[in-house]
């Protein structure tokens, strides 16, 4: 995944502004940062549910939102922008299964839908996965039946249900109990350590973001102030920023 001089604005706020960096295949990256610094708006931008105002994303090689074309810069039409997203899972702070389906519903209906997986297929790919996640019990529950906790891990099943390459998780702990966290993040730490799916991560989770990430990189007003190995940025951050910031969550 690259950015290349990414460009954000809503009206005249700019909240990204000359974003480079690249997440290699593989690559966990987490993002730190004050509130409003951009966090959520980078993940949104490579789901396309946020339009770039300037620069490029590339996933795969392939151009997400614009390519250059004759040395201008062309927007990509919606349906092969949806074929590029097919491939990343993003499961976010809220949880936002569908409220109406059953657990087991939550998770076959994209696979079956949009990778034309067969019924058969789906189920016995959600059961495992449903599994992998310890609620392998609650397949027929719906989702007002469950914790905070239960949720979240059937929304990372549900993400993990289309094979995604990419999986960009934001603050997906930061609504639940705190009894609930850990759950969470167990199953994260396992899909990190049993897969090579590359992920760009959002959490105030520092001990999470030490166990599971290779870089980490401080936001601040839309930019990079410093990255770095997990062990860099906690242990001898170089900037007085990334200290006032990590003082505050630590
Ligand atoms: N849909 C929107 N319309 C207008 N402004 C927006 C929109 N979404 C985000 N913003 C603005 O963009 C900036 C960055 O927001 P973003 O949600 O990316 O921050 P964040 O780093 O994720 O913060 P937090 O840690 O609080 O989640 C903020 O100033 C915010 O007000
Ligand atoms: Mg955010």
């Amino acid at each position: 995944m690259e950015f290349r001089d990414v460009l954000k604005r809503f009206g005249d706020n700019t909240v990204l502004q000359g974003l480079d960096f690249t997440v290699s295949r593989g690559e966990r990256v987490t993002l730190i940062g004050p509130s409003g610094s951009g966090k959520t708006t980078i993940l949104r931008l490579v789901m396309t549910l946020e339009e770039l105002t300037g620069g490029y994303i590339h996933v795969g090689g392939v151009p997400l939102q614009y390519e250059e074309k004759g040395g201008k810069r062309v927007r990509i039409p919606d349906k092969r922008r949806r074929r590029t997203t097919t491939d990343i899972g993003m499961v976010f702070q809220h949880f936002n299964l569908f409220p109406n389906m059953t657990v087991l519903e939550n998770i076959v209906e994209a696979p079956i839908h949009v990778k034309g997986l067969s019924r058969a297929d789906a189920v016995s790919k959600a059961e495992g996965l449903l599994a992998k996640v310890g609620m392998g019990e609650k397949r027929d529950m719906k989702p007002s039946q469950l914790s905070g906790g239960q949720q979240q891990r059937v929304a990372i099943a549900r993400a993990l249900a289309m094979d995604p390459e990419i999986l960009l998780l934001d603050e997906v702990t930061s609504a639940l109990d705190p009894e609930l966290v850990g759950e969470v993040l167990a199953v994260l730490k396992d899909i990190a350590a049993e897969t090579d799916i590359s992920m760009l991560i959002v959490t105030h989770e520092m001990q999470f973001a030490r166990d599971v990430s290779d870089r980490v990189m401080m936001f601040d007003q839309g930019s990079i102030v410093e990255e770095g190995p997990p062990a860099q940025i906690f242990s001898e951050p170089a900037h007085q920023r990334t200290r006032d910031f990590l003082r505050a969550v630590l």
